[in-house]
Formats: structure tokens, sequence, C-alpha cells
């Protein structure tokens, strides 16, 4: 038994933040979950819903190739579809399953493996009772440009496929959701060739854009958008246009969710602050009871294995309005 403990012991301290009672982050190492399996949520995000944590992401394929016929670096798995890992400490995650499967039978279906399911976010409606995901949808070379919706009455699922559409009649890329404190949340999508952000307000019910729009970051190509609020400031990181490659992150202010954006300058401080240290924005969590704690959370991907990208999650520091964000080998959520 004492043998096994330390077994058990060796892999927790050479493998992860993972391991039951584990309370460190370490950015970039392999993150298990509770069966010890390397967690599958890439480009998610995190909804807090009655003291748990539920983090959803693109559940990638085993296997990566690089799609056929298309001249930039197209690298992708089969869409496994949007898994949930749900914590209450943000330490130890447990696997909820593949909470939106992908349709295996209909090659016609915006959720066939052979798509692209991308950054899907979720958000809870206090109207309606429903979890409201989003998700970016595309094609194998990535020009149908859409965004996808699903629902459940449930944070773990199964999440029910509603249909995709072009926003506001434009493409849509790199996504992420924002839900106000007031209940009103935006669908925050790269458009326009990836070359300007839009900020759109969703529908009382969350599943459609109310048609009421902004366009931000005009021709800057901005992507990877990750929204959070504090002392009444929006703040947006967002990554350059570069596929899986990494490149300097930046981040912007607002008084309104809607602009007009002022651009700051890259947040990230120390070795490789330069290249987002080889990581992506996706998300920023505010951690709930804690003033002044934000975690943001970046991909750091691995583009001939995508399934093995990894995440890299630091302090959000601030000093007045301004933000920084410093490179940790390990580091705890504060007291
Ligand atoms: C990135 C984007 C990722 C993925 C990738 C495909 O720019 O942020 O989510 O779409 O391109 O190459």
């Amino acid at each position: 038994m004492k043998r096994f403990l330390s077994f058990v012991t060796a892999l927790c301290v050479a493998h992860s933040i993972n391991c039951l009672g584990n309370n460190l982050i370490k950015p970039g190492e392999l993150w298990t979950d509770n069966t010890g399996v390397h967690i599958n949520a890439h480009g998610g995000g995190i909804l807090y819903h009655e003291g748990m944590y539920y983090w959803y992401g693109e559940y990638k394929g085993a296997y990566t190739y690089r799609a056929p016929g298309v001249g930039w670096e197209c690298y992708r798995t089969e869409t496994g579809g949007v898994s949930c890992y749900s914590s209450k400490d943000l330490y130890n995650w447990n696997f909820e399953g593949v909470v939106l499967q992908p349709d295996t039978l209909n090659p016609h279906s915006d959720i066939h493996p052979s798509m692209v399911i991308e950054r899907p976010k979720v958000i809870y409606n206090d109207k309606t009772r429903k979890f409201v995901m989003w998700m970016h949808i595309d094609n194998y070379n990535y020009s149908k440009a859409a965004s996808g919706v699903a629902v459940s009455d449930s944070p773990t699922g199964k999440f029910t496929y509603i249909g995709s559409m072009r926003p506001n009649g434009q493409e849509s890329r790199d996504m992420t959701l924002y839900k106000d404190d007031d209940g009103k949340a935006y669908h925050i999508y790269s458009s326009e060739g990836n070359s300007t952000l839009y900020i759109s307000l969703l529908n009382d019910d969350y599943l459609a854009p109310s048609g009421k729009y902004t366009r931000n970051f005009i021709g800057k190509s901005r992507e990877a958008p990750a929204i959070f609020k504090r002392n009444g400031k929006y703040y947006c990181v967002t990554s350059g246009c570069s596929g899986w490659s990494p490149n300097e992150a930046e981040y912007a202010i607002a008084d309104h969710i809607t602009g007009p954006w002022t651009a700051i300058e890259n947040p990230c401080r120390g070795k490789d602050a330069d290249k987002t240290f080889y990581g992506q924005s996706t998300f920023v969590l505010p951690v709930v009871g804690k003033s002044d704690c934000y975690i943001m959370m970046f991909d750091k991907w691995n583009k001939n294995h995508l399934i093995d990208s990894r995440y890299i999650w630091l302090p959000i520091q601030f000093s007045g309005d301004s933000i920084t964000i410093p490179w940790r080998e390990e580091w705890k959520i504060p007291e």
C-alpha cells in the first residue's frame, strides 16, 4: 500500500496540477482529470453555476492531419464535440463527458466529425433557465465561417444542437460570449476575413443576434477574444492572426462593452512575453468570492499533435486600470 501511494504521489508531482488534493497551477504542463487523462477542453471557457465551475472546450480527436488542398497551415483533428469538466476548486477537474456530441451519421451536419467546432462558450439564461452554448462552426478549409448554437437544461448536458448562422449576415470565426451584470449577453467574433471584431447583442433568450452590433478594431486583425469587467470598465484581450502559431497579445479597455475600445499594449510580462508565452487567449475567469482575482486562460497549441495542446493559466495583475499578466512557473490562487 505504502509503495502504491508513493507511486501515485510521484505521478502527481511529475505530471500535473490535477491530482487529488493538488493546489498548484502549473502553466503549460500536462493537466490530468480525475481519470488521469490529459484534459481535452481546448479553446475553452468556464461557467460558474451554483457553487461549481464548468469548463467547456473543444474535444480534439486523437489524430492530427493537415487538411489536403488548403494553402495555409490548416492542421486539424476530427471534431469530437464539446467536452465539460467540473471543479469546485479550479485545481481538480472531473470529466463530465462530451456534452455536445458530434453527429457521426450525417456527413452534411455542422457537427459531423469532418467539420470544425471551436471555442465553445456557455452562459446561463436566468429567464429561460437554459444553458446556452455558442461555438465557431466551420468546414474543412474554414470557408463556412459561421456560429453554432446549442441548448441544455443542465450544465452537464446533453446539449441539443439548434443550428448555425452567419450572425448579422457576416462571417464569424474566433469567438467568445460575455454575459453582463444586467443579464444582457454579447457574442464577440472575428469577422470580415478576421480583420474586424464584432460585438453583437444577443436576443433575450441568447439564441440569436438581436441585430444590434458594433465593429471594433477595424482592419486590425485581432482574434481569440477574451472579455472581462472590473470596476465598471471592460477589458478585451486578443491575439494577432497567425493560425496555431503564437504572436503578441494585446489588451484594450472600454467604458461600454460595445466600445469604443482603446488598445493599450501587450499585457504579458517575462520570458517569451512577446509570443504570449507560446499561448493564445481564450477566456478570462473571475474567481468567485475573491476580489480582483481574475485568471487569464491561454491555449498553448501543439499544431502537429493538437490533442496534446496545453493550458496556460496566469493571474492578472492590476495597477489602477492597467493590467499585466506575469509569467509563473507555478502559482496558487490567492486565499
Ligand atoms: C487560430 C484560431 C484557432 C484556430 C486556428 C486554426 O487563429 O485562433 O481557434 O481556428 O486558427 O488554424
